[in-house]
């Protein structure tokens, strides 16, 4: 089986190649060798790549920017995404498309099934919407997976961000009103060939690990870990923010995102991991050895 990965230099296309490296043929084009606003050369390029599944995990992931880039963020992350479907479907291959809990607008207080009514308040989340529909709208067999607040070893993200500065500062804070759930790219790569076969779950699909927590709770359990590992970290505690303190933002976020993965529990017979084991196992495994 032939595995298309776009998104290669990304946090979550980095992971997924180098995971699937030991079991498939896999291919990956990062932003400069294919840029998917531009899709006069997205058709010529992939039309001329034989593949079984396309995974799209390349986007415009920057919340801020798509405000004040509202036309380029609707290119790559609503236009792209069904022009992909229709290569895809003249391949006879399936699209695994990637998105984001930022579709929903934060009023839920349970989690967020696929059956809830999406409702972005940010550009970003309209884009991701957009593109989600677009993609669906060129086969239901396609697979649309909706995770959260994704970290891994590739790139830099919140943890790695809060790791850094603890051992900078004496003091840090979080956000300790907005809640969802980390979700490593170690998982999302594990789980995901379950669902290469293009009869097997097209639709929408979510998927992180479980639980849920606030950015502030998320940076104190990467400080204990730390610590339990031996990696030295000054503040004991993280001081809690409030997202109304985050003036500096552009883009609304949502204040309440958190996945449910009860159908993904259903198709596979498997749940996901607790968030809390899996940031403690990244921090051993990525950590430790610097
Ligand atoms: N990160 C999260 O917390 C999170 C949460 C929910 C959902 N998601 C979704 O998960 C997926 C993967 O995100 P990620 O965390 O891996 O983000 P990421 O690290 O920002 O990766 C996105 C990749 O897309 C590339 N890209 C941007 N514009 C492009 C273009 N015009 N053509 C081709 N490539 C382009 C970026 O390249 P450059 O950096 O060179 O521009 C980057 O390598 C996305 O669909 C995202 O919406 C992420």
């Amino acid at each position: 089986m032939k595995i298309l990965v776009l998104g290669a230099g990304g946090r979550l296309g980095a992971a997924l190649i180098r995971e699937f490296r030991a079991k498939y043929e896999v291919v990956g084009f990062n932003h400069a060798q294919l840029d998917l606003s531009n899709l006069e050369s997205v058709r010529e390029e992939l039309g001329a790549t034989t593949f079984d599944v396309l995974v799209n995990a390349a986007a415009f992931t920057n919340v801020d920017a798509c405000e004040t880039e509202r036309d380029r963020a609707f290119r790559i992350n609503a236009e792209a995404p069904g022009v992909l479907a229709e290569i895809c479907n003249e391949k006879d291959a399936k699209l695994i498309h990637f998105s984001t809990d930022y579709v929903f607008d934060g009023q839920k207080r349970a989690p967020y099934t696929e059956d809830d009514q999406a409702n972005p308040i940010s550009a970003y989340g309209e884009s991701k919407l957009a593109g989600e529909r677009n993609v669906l709208a060129a086969g239901d067999e396609h697979l649309v997976v909706r995770v959260s607040w994704v970290f891994g070893p590739d790139r830099p993200s919140f943890v790695d961000a809060m790791i850094k500065r603890a051992q900078q500062d004496e003091k840090i804070d979080a956000i300790s009103d907005k809640f969802s759930t980390p979700t490593y790219t170690h998982d999302i790569a594990n789980m995901l060939p379950q669902f290469f076969d293009r009869g097997v779950a097209g639709g929408v699909l979510h998927f992180a690990n479980a639980g849920k927590c606030t950015w502030q709770e998320y940076a104190q359990w990467a400080l204990d870990c730390c610590r339990d590992a031996g990696i030295s970290v000054k503040p004991g505690t993280v001081g809690a923010l409030k997202l109304s303190d985050m003036t500096n933002w552009t883009a609304r976020r949502p204040v309440y995102s958190v996945l449910s993965t009860a159908k993904y529990t259903e198709l596979t017979g498997n749940a996901p991991r607790a968030w809390r084991e899996a940031v403690a196992d990244y921090i051993t495994r990525f950590y430790s050895k610097k």
